[in-house]
């Protein structure tokens, strides 16, 4: 076990009755415990052990935007599960035809026993599950992207043994889903992060405000620059994500202008430690936010990371769901 606890021992936690819609939510103790639940889940499944917890179980998939690994892990991870997925395209059910979230949320609730929602607005995901008698998890908005973070900080303690103590960067837009749930992610753990942004496109002040004072409790140092030299300096985990999100395509060329000295490359790479580890949710685009040589080299954990999205989120799916 690393620096998390033995999930299997006695059980600490319960998640019963509540909604995975952003890490704010949660102690730093239960972060760690879903860590660890994955981490078991994740022995077991290389292992070939089956661990059906979620046998009969349904989980509903709402997609509003594209998504390659979020639909992927999520309906494979409930297969492994002993359970079913049902993938819903918004342009295919009536809430793409205007039928309201409220009533969507509590139909929907009488066939399943958790929903996963990809969509634009954070509000609607709340008013979902305001709404709503199951579980709702966060499959991405356009505020919050805590479950690949989860996954996220799962590949870190997997390469550095540990969280506490690392520092962690963010390169590029500070105004998206990923830097959010980052900055809420890194500071639960005890991680120093810094993010480096162009001006307008900072993150979220009341997110920077709440993980500020986190972070004074704590000694845990929030940086938040328009300086990349200056966050990555010493750093152990560099992350960077698109500079046009999904959503966002008709500002693309005004991005890429504003966002060229935001480029995670080798010779801003030196500046970090010489044994930092790269992170990148995922689509990449080479020579953007990130050249090639390091996206594709030797510090690259991309596709650990990609694979972390099912060890992760079978642990979300076991502890929201699991009557
Ligand atoms: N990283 C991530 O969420 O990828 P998808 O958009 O493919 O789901
Ligand atoms: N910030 C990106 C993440 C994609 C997984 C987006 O929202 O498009």
């Amino acid at each position: 076990m690393l620096e998390t606890m033995k999930w299997n021992e006695s059980k600490p936690f319960d998640f019963k009755g509540k909604n995975f819609l952003q890490l704010s939510d949660f102690t730093t103790e239960e972060i760690l415990y879903l860590l660890d639940v994955a981490v078991e889940l994740k022995a077991m499944q290389k292992q070939g052990k089956p661990h059906p917890y979620l046998s009969g179980k349904v989980l509903g998939m709402i997609f509003e935007k594209s998504s390659t690994r979020t639909r992927v892990s999520f309906e494979v991870g409930m297969m492994q599960l002993g359970g079913q997925a049902i993938f819903l395209s918004s342009r295919d059910i009536q809430l793409g035809r205007g039928e309201s979230i409220s009533d969507t949320a509590k139909v929907l609730s009488r066939y399943v026993d958790g929903l996963m929602i990809r969509t634009f607005s954070h509000e609607s995901i709340e008013e979902f599950a305001h709404h709503a008698d199951v579980p709702i998890i966060n499959g991405l908005t356009d505020l919050q992207h805590p479950t690949q973070v989860l996954a996220d900080l799962l590949t870190i303690l997997e390469h550095k043994g540990k969280l506490a103590g690392l520092k962690m960067c963010y390169i590029g837009d500070g105004n998206n889903n990923m830097a959010h749930s980052l900055i809420e992610g890194a500071i639960k753990v005890g991680m120093d992060i810094s993010v480096a942004s162009p001006s307008g496109y900072m993150p979220n002040q009341d997110i920077i405000n709440n993980a500020q004072k986190i972070a004074n409790q704590s000694g845990i140092i929030l940086t938040i620059t328009n300086d990349p030299i200056e966050a990555i300096q010493d750093a152990d985990v560099i992350v960077t994500d698109v500079w046009t999100s999904m959503g966002q395509e008709a500002e693309t060329e005004k991005r890429l202008q504003a966002f060229q000295s935001f480029q995670v490359n080798d010779e801003l790479c030196k500046h970090a430690k010489s044994d930092f580890i790269f992170l990148h949710c995922l689509p990449a685009h080479r020579g953007e936010e990130v050249t090639a040589d390091i996206i594709d080299g030797l510090h690259s954990v991309v596709f650990d990371e990609a694979e972390n999205r099912l060890h992760a989120q079978k642990a979300i799916l076991k502890e929201f769901l699991q009557k």
